[in-house]
């Protein structure tokens, strides 16, 4: 359970992330022993949240990495991954991109289309290095999640299509510069039920059985991320379940012999550790309504605004006092700039300091300057 060290806090600019690290560490040792299969790796998905402070923990922990650009990258080698534990995803590497993975000698390029499978080869014939490279599927399958975080589905500028996969893999393996590994996937994210996963296993056994038997193997099978977290309880289960998404794959995906699994969870490594610290600025007593306006905006957490996600609230400040109904909202000119309606919560005064729960993937690191304000800074619990 999350403790708010609130002495600590007094004094210090708002708004700011705390990231409680033993929480952090707990769901890390978590994930390691449920992820004990030795074909099983893990690769943390950096765009959740790149915070050296949060990485170096990751790093310490033993997972690998996934990133999605250069700056990625950078960030993951200065948090001390090494280039073979990096993978790298996205629709639109640029030339420097893949110029400067193949420098960092990553494990692998995750590709999306033809075109970039070339361009890779071209340069690293180039530089005269052989890219590792998995192919990433678009496996048609329905995350039942929000529309914005859908990726499977067959019409999506994401991966490439069943069809035209065959003459991609003829492809990928006639290339002199390239090393084909196997296939990558990704459904979507803050998939909260196991039946999406069942079904990306299926798949992919379906697609092992069809290319075996054309004498095509496949030495990694990449089940990308997506696993969910319970936002509207923080507390109630701080640690996703592991167990059951790890065992999930064990039990339905049939392996061949050799084969490694890639893993890139984000948003269920680090959501739960990271809250968004924000102050009270005013209480404005409306005709039927009070509004709370904090010093936090869709700047520092866009979550809201961008995607009708609720991050739960708490008055840390006085945790007991008599409830009643605010509506939260920031200070930007946006009308969007609202974390909750009609939110139940103990008496707001000037100066209080509320708590937006679970906001450790993509909180801090989707932050933007919008208004001229200053990036919400961070501050780490004692290990
Ligand atoms: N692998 C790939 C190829 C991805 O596109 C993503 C997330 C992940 C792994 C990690 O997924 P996770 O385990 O975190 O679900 N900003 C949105 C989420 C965007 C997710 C994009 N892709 C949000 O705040 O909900």
């Amino acid at each position: 359970m999350t403790r708010f060290p609130i002495d600590e806090f007094q004094g210090l600019r708002t708004p700011f992330y705390f990231y409680d690290l033993k929480l952090l560490d707990q769901t890390l040792s978590d994930i390691k022993r449920t992820a004990r299969d030795p074909r099983f790796k893990v690769h943390y998905a950096i765009k959740a949240n790149a915070n050296p402070g949060v990485l170096r923990n990751i790093q310490a922990a033993g997972l690998g990495v996934d990133c999605v650009s250069g700056g990625e990258i950078e960030a993951a080698l200065e948090a001390g991954f090494r280039g073979e534990r990096i993978v790298f995803a996205g629709v639109g590497k640029s030339d420097e991109e893949i110029r400067f993975a193949l420098e960092a000698n990553i494990g692998c390029f995750n590709v999306e289309s033809e075109p970039e499978l070339l361009i890779i080869n071209e340069i690293a014939g180039e530089m005269g290095k052989k890219a590792a490279v998995a192919l990433r599927v678009n496996p048609n399958i329905d995350a039942h999640t929000h529309e914005y975080i859908t990726t499977g589905l067959a019409e999506n500028k994401f991966g490439i299509n069943l069809e035209l996969l065959p003459a991609m893999i003829d492809k990928a393996i006639s290339l002199d510069n390239i090393d084909f590994k196997g296939l990558h996937f990704h459904i979507g994210s803050q998939i909260t039920e196991t039946e999406p996963f069942v079904m990306l296993c299926e798949t992919i056994n379906r697609l092992q059985n069809e290319y075996n038997a054309k004498g095509i193997t496949f030495s990694s099978i990449n089940v990308g991320g997506g696993l969910g977290i319970d936002y509207a309880h923080p507390e109630r289960r701080p640690i996703p379940d592991f167990e059951n998404y790890f065992k999930t794959f064990h039990n339905h995906l049939k392996l061949r012999d050799g084969q490694e699994v890639h893993f890139e969870l984000g948003r269920s490594v680090v959501a739960q550790c990271g809250s968004l610290i924000t102050k009270v600025l005013y209480v404005k007593e409306g005709t039927t309504k009070k509004f709370a306006i904090v010093d936090a905006g869709m700047t520092d957490l866009i979550r809201p605004a961008l995607y009708n996600a609720h991050h739960k609230i708490e008055n840390i400040s006085n945790p007991n006092g008599e409830l009643h109904h605010y509506d939260v909202v920031g200070p930007i000119c946006e009308s969007s700039d609202c974390f909750g309606k009609d939110e139940l919560l103990p008496t707001i005064s000037r100066g209080d300091l509320l708590a937006l729960r679970s906001a450790g993937a993509y909180g801090e690191i989707m932050a933007s300057q919008y208004n001229c304000r200053k990036l919400p800074h961070s501050v780490f619990s004692a290990q």
